[in-house]
């Protein structure tokens, strides 16, 4: 049986080709939707490819589950701040991956939904649920970022330099999605997700 460590760091570095792309994705958007919708048509003529998306959802499937294990088994090894600190990031972006993921593919599949820029949006544009989806998003930037720079072991330099990295990063995502850098305007199709709980 292959070690959770190496499945991890296996899992990891193929998640880590599409967190690129998606998190550049998100970021392209601080120049407007049309230019993240443009970005995203053209990665997903490599991402949306049958055989790799399979490959990709297993690789998130194995880096959650991989890394839960380790941080079960590892639970009273973990002294250091930078240990606690990487559990932690990744015990939050394992729960931010199910949800995200299954989100994702039940509005695809049941919802008929084209998962663009709105389908992330809309939350954040209907009260009270933008208070769930600000954190929400913001955490899983900051701890993504938080994580790999732990997992780099060049020191607390590093980590805290990534660390910040990821605030800012997050911070610009979330905003852009909030429609606070270029104007938003969610079609009525992405609202009506959330029109149960309207009057
Ligand atoms: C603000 C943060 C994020 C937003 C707004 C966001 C939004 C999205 C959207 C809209 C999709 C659908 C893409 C498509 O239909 O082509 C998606 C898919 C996905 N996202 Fe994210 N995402 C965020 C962060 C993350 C992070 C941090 C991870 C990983 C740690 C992640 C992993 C994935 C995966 C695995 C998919 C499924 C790809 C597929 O098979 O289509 N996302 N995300």
């Amino acid at each position: 049986m292959i070690a959770p460590r190496r499945l991890h760091r296996a899992a990891g570095a193929v998640l880590a080709v599409f967190v690129t792309v998606h998190i550049a994705n998100h970021l392209v958007a601080l120049a407007g939707v049309d230019a993240h919708v443009r970005f995203m048509e053209r990665a997903r003529l490599v991402y949306r490819q049958p055989v790799v998306e399979v490959v990709l959802l297993l690789c998130a499937a194995l880096q959650a589950a991989s890394g839960l294990s380790m941080l079960w088994t590892g639970r009273h090894r973990r002294r250091t701040v930078l240990g606690w600190l990487q559990a932690g990031s990744g015990a939050y972006i394992a729960l931010f991956l199910a949800i995200h993921v299954g989100a994702v593919l039940a509005a695809r599949i049941v919802g008929g939904l084209d998962t663009n820029f709105y389908f992330a949006a809309a939350g954040l544009h209907v009260w009270p649920f933008a208070l769930f989806f600000a954190p929400y998003y913001f955490l899983a930037v900051a701890a993504l970022f938080a994580h790999v720079g732990c997992a780099l072991r060049r020191g607390r330099a590093v980590v805290a330099r990534m660390s910040g990295a990821g605030v800012v990063v997050a911070v610009l995502i979330v905003a852009t999605l909030m429609g606070k850098v270029v104007p938003v305007a969610i079609p009525a199709r992405y609202l009506a997700t959330f029109a149960f709980a309207g009057p």
